[in-house]
């Protein structure tokens, strides 16, 4: 599993130092390799009356759990209020309370597995593949929201593919789309850039990035983070 972890970190950065010698812009720093912090770069000021929509896709709402499972059994396994989550489940939830925003989990059909290096493998072969998996769980009405958090992790220096079908289902043109990852290091790697391509007429911005081993404890940094945004 080591050495899988630190594979999957690898990918992540390579698929940046690909994207910076092709740049020939500036790079954020939060594009660059991170380094276990927390970043952000957002430059957005939400206006009061905005309709927020905090959508995310998290492992532990995705996966065929044995029953009773609990935050000590993975890495990726967190709890809230009595329900199931992960890092960027529990990220969510606090953007979701700081913004006053709706919450949406993105929900595949097909579960993932139970066992994690068993989801880190589909996950790679899904992104061979550049598979859409098919979602279960639908936003009423995008149309009314002005502003949409997206959250995922890193998945093999990308997004999860079920973050792309999401993408691929709503015009997010007009909105202002601010991305939040958690991750083992990688951060966003070049996930900004694949959502501006995917919604070429959104304003996406530079979200913010957790590191997975210090989610957990970032619960008043990510609150503020949306306050310097300007909503609370
Ligand atoms: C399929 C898969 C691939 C991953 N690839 C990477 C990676 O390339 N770089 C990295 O830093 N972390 C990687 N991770 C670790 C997750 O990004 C990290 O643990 C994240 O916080 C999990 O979020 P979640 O609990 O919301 O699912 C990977 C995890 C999985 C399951």
């Amino acid at each position: 599993m080591r050495k899988k972890i630190i594979a999957m970190i690898i990918t992540g950065i390579l698929a940046v130092s690909v994207t910076a010698c092709q740049s020939d812009g500036e790079q954020s720093s939060s594009q660059s390799q991170n380094s276990g912090q927390t970043e952000s770069s957002a430059n957005v000021e939400i206006p009061e009356d905005a309709n927020i929509l905090v959508a995310y896709f998290t492992y532990g709402e995705n996966a065929k759990l044995p029953d009773g499972v609990d935050a000590s059994s993975s890495a990726s396994i967190q709890a809230w209020d009595g329900d199931t989550t992960g890092n960027t489940g529990l990220a969510a939830h606090w953007i979701s309370d700081a913004a006053g925003g709706d919450l949406f989990s993105i929900q595949t059909e097909e579960k993932y597995p139970g066992d994690y290096d068993d989801t880190v493998d589909q996950g790679q072969e899904e992104q061979s593949e550049n598979a859409r998996p098919k979602l279960s769980s639908h936003v009423d009405h995008m149309d009314q929201y002005d502003v949409v958090f997206l959250g995922y992790p890193n998945w093999w220096g990308d997004m999860p593919m079920a973050v792309y079908s999401f993408l691929d289902e709503y015009d997010l043109s007009g909105k202002t789309v601010i991305p939040f990852v958690t991750s083992g290091g990688s951060g966003f790697s070049d996930t900004v850039s694949a959502i501006k391509e995917e919604e070429p007429d959104a304003d996406v911005q530079e979200g913010l990035e957790l590191s997975d081993s210090e989610t957990a404890d970032s619960e008043d940094e990510v609150k503020s983070w949306v306050e310097s945004l300007g909503v609370n």
